[in-house]
């Protein structure tokens, strides 16, 4: 099979293309034919070895040093199961499905490999494969720090990065929480953002939510400016900053944030449950969420697939997809 390695940190171009032998599924596995996959914010920081402040030589020994230990990086992959090992009696041969390998990785490639009882989920009939390539990675990660903040109907939430690929699900899984959502991006992103479900947008390029007169209960932190310094002001009493994304210094310092107004801060790695993937499977073929896709490169683009995320200016996910089927919802 064809599988885009990268085996040493470093800009776009150190990925590599390599005829690899396709993986057989073993006992309680399935493997995927990749149809599309995406290029998300995890697949840039282990292929550019860029890490939030103080996670060096932590991520050295869990990543890898000189280059990601991985080989084939890959969060998010939608396609068909081709082949089942002993004993799976989740799915079949000719399922459409999405998948999450998330941290393990491995959708960068024409077959992947998966335990039936992993973080894969059938394909829902409303979403093209690069549709559903485009749900794992935001949903998973706002979901899962939507649920540690305790998000409750009618509460304040402000999205901060709202156009991105955690961002874009966020303000759409808080408003099907039923929070009044506000949206902080550029105003080129202003109507993306509304279509979503955005009940105010503000534009952080004139105005600095963080000094306004407004209170929340929620401030989501996908960007990395927004720490617990620059918000306190702004969040109501019992108010939660999610902070997915957070430097070492930041998450520790997570534990001895209260005070008078007991406020707290939610940060760490989100978890990769597969309960999570069929829930948000099936908001979206309610129509209630929709992953947004920035753009679409044939797999063989991969290295303009990641210029366009290291930029950090996409608009949800960049997708890539491997065969012509990808487009299709079935
Ligand atoms: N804790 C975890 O487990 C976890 C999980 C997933 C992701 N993360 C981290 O979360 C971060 C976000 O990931 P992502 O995939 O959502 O990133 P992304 O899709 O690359 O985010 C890009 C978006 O950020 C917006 N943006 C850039 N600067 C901004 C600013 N100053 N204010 C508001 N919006 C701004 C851009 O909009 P404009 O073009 O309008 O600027 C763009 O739409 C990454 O650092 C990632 O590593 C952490």
């Amino acid at each position: 099979m064809k599988a885009v390695f990268v085996t040493r940190y470093g800009p776009p171009e150190v990925v590599e293309f390599r005829e690899v032998r396709t993986p057989a599924p073993g006992a309680g596995e399935v493997r995927i034919r990749v149809l599309a996959a995406a290029v998300t914010a995890a697949d840039w920081r282990l292929r550019s070895g860029i890490l939030p402040r103080g996670f060096g030589v932590l991520s050295g020994i869990a990543l890898g040093f000189g280059g990601p230990r991985k080989g084939i990086l890959g969060t998010d992959a939608a396609g068909v199961i081709d082949a089942v090992g002993a004993g799976v009696t989740r799915f079949r041969i000719g399922d459409a499905v999405l998948a999450f390998p998330g941290i393990a990785m491995g959708g960068h490639a024409e077959f992947l490999v998966m335990s039936a009882a992993g973080c894969v989920a059938p394909k829902p009939a409303n979403l093209s494969f690069e549709g559903a390539a485009a749900l794992p990675f935001g949903g998973m990660t706002a979901l899962d720090f939507l649920r540690r903040g305790q998000v409750q109907v009618g509460e304040r939430v402000l999205v901060n990065g709202a156009s991105g690929n955690v961002g874009s699900a966020a303000v759409q899984l808080s408003k099907d929480l039923g929070a009044h959502v506000t949206a902080v991006c550029s105003a080129a992103n202003a109507a993306l953002v509304r279509s979503l479900g955005a009940d105010e947008v503000i534009d952080y390029t004139t105005c600095d939510f963080a000094a306004g007169k407004e209170r929340y209960d929620v401030v989501l932190d996908s960007v990395g400016n927004a720490p617990y310094g620059r918000v306190k002001r702004v969040l109501a009493s019992r108010g939660r900053l999610l902070a997915v994304f957070a430097d070492l210094p930041a998450m520790l310092g997570a534990a001895f944030v209260g005070g008078k107004k007991s406020h707290r801060v939610i940060a760490g790695p989100a978890s990769e449950r597969v309960e999570d993937l069929i829930r948000l499977t099936a908001l979206a073929a309610q129509g209630k969420f929709r992953p947004v896709i920035d753009r679409r490169l044939p797999f063989e683009r991969i290295v303009e697939a990641y210029r366009v995320v290291d930029s950090g200016r996409k608009k949800g996910s960049v997708i890539l997809w491997l065969d012509p089927r990808a487009t299709l919802a079935e």
